[in-house]
């Protein structure tokens, strides 16, 4: 294991808290669709294991937002893809993300994704930061200010398929 990583959350963790969100999903959205957005690309692993625990019909769609790039652990410029094409006009929407931290992601999405008037939207996240402005509808874990990655998470595209997440020390 890379010497600069240190375990903060185990798969087994993960996996539990999983299956406790997505009891919470089925009976929320009992006798209703949904359409799960997954925000590409550090929400992959999670939209993977929790799609598959979701009882209620669903269909995917993908958006992606780009901000840190080859820049590591700063964030830049914030760009927005694939929302233009979605048909989404009065469906029950479920944004899937990574982390909320400064909720700029997360809140431009979700304005964008208002315009096209759904007939409901909610955001679930792996992480929220307890730092964060606001809290999203469902939140897996809250962390601390620290960087972390795996678990779809990553560091300049690194380290997304480690099975639990760490803490990336400097
Ligand atoms: P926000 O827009 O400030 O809420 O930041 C959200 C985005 O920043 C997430 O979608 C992540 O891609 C990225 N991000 C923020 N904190 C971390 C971290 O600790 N590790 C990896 N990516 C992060
Ligand atoms: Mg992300």
């Amino acid at each position: 294991m890379d010497a600069r990583l240190s375990s903060l959350i185990s798969p087994e963790e993960i996996a539990e808290k999983i299956r406790l969100i997505a009891f919470e999903i089925n009976r929320q959205y009992k006798g209703k669709e949904l359409t799960l957005i997954v925000v590409l690309k550090g929400a992959m692993c999670m939209a993977a294991d929790l799609m598959r625990l979701i009882e209620v019909p669903f269909t995917v769609e993908t958006v992606r937002a780009e901000s840190y790039g080859a820049r590591g652990t700063t964030p830049g410029e914030l760009t927005l893809t694939g929302i233009e094409r979605l048909e989404i006009a009065g469906r029950d929407l479920l944004i899937i993300e990574d982390i909320y931290d400064t909720g700029r992601t997360l809140d431009k999405i979700s304005q964008a994704l208002l315009e096209k008037n759904p007939k409901s939207l909610k955001t679930v996240v792996l992480l929220c930061r307890k730092s964060a402005p606001k809290r999203p509808d469902f939140t897996l874990f809250e962390i601390s200010d620290e960087f972390v990655v795996g678990y779809g998470l990553d560091y300049k595209e690194h380290f997304r398929g480690l099975p639990g997440i760490f803490i990336l020390h400097p």
